[in-house]
């Protein structure tokens, strides 16, 4: 088994997001009803443009794929436009052939928070546990929306965000970081590390510091990321600018 995670690093963000569409179709073409993890951000905006140009020219099939999104604000309705489902209907699933009854989200508005992340987890066991999740990575190393912090949840769970991860999701807000809501809903460490495949992607050079840490620092649940190293089957997908520190 390898030490280190499988570390790959591409000219730039535009072929990174290439080389995961491409690995996205291969798997779908591989297993039509495949169990999907996708994250929100602005890293995965390119991946998500290429799937959809995938998804037209034929090359990707939906049809049967099955989607979790990792993570959704509390406290705002799905309908919103800074929620995470908004986001994702926007830029993947209003462009592809994917039937709805397959889209899995948290429901951020749910009145009971833990009876929503109960639910959550027995959906993606219903539906065979994640075959492929693919994560960003916050600059505090945040996976998901996993805060550094003293200890890790373990299953999906409310959290409280940090002042940093709300000024980072603040575009979806009109750029106001106090609109961005407190708290969110999101996988634990052991929902993701239950995924039997994951791509961590980062690119340009914000993150260098944190891939850094990811992959060359201490486990340490002050990097939620860090516990990838981990993984049996991990590899994180870097441009040039974000493996700078490598
Ligand atoms: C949010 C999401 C994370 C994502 C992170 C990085 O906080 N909850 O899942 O990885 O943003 O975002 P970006 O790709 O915009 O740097």
């Amino acid at each position: 088994m390898p030490l280190r995670p499988a570390v790959s690093i591409l000219p730039d963000a535009n072929a990174v997001a290439r080389r995961l569409a491409a690995r996205v179709a291969d798997a779908l073409r591989a297993n039509p009803s495949l169990v999907l993890g996708l994250p929100t951000g602005r890293t995965p905006l390119l991946l998500y443009e290429e799937l959809v140009r995938l998804a037209k020219d034929g090359t990707a099939g939906f049809a049967a794929a099955t989607t979790f999104n990792l993570d959704e604000f509390i406290g705002i309705p799905a309908t919103h436009p800074g929620s995470y489902r908004s986001f994702m209907q926007r830029h993947l699933f209003d462009h592809v052939n994917i039937d709805p009854s397959r889209i899995n989200f948290l429901d951020g508005s749910a009145p009971d928070a833990e009876a929503e992340g109960c639910r959550y987890e027995k959906a993606i066991e219903k539906a065979g546990g994640i075959d492929l999740l693919i994560l960003g990575i916050g600059t505090n190393g945040h996976v998901g929306f996993n805060e550094p912090s003293r200890g890790l949840a373990a299953r999906t769970h409310r959290v409280t965000l940090k002042a940093e991860t709300r000024r980072s999701n603040a575009a979806l807000f009109g750029g106001d970081p106090d609109a961005v809501p407190a708290e969110a809903l999101s996988m634990g460490m052991g929902t993701i590390f239950d995924a039997r495949s994951v791509v961590l992607v980062a690119t340009g050079e914000r993150k260098a510091p944190c891939v850094e840490q990811l992959v060359s620092g201490p486990i340490t649940t002050e990097l939620p990321a860090s516990f990838l190293q981990l993984h049996a089957n991990v590899e994180i997908m870097l441009d040039k600018a974000a493996a700078q520190k490598l």
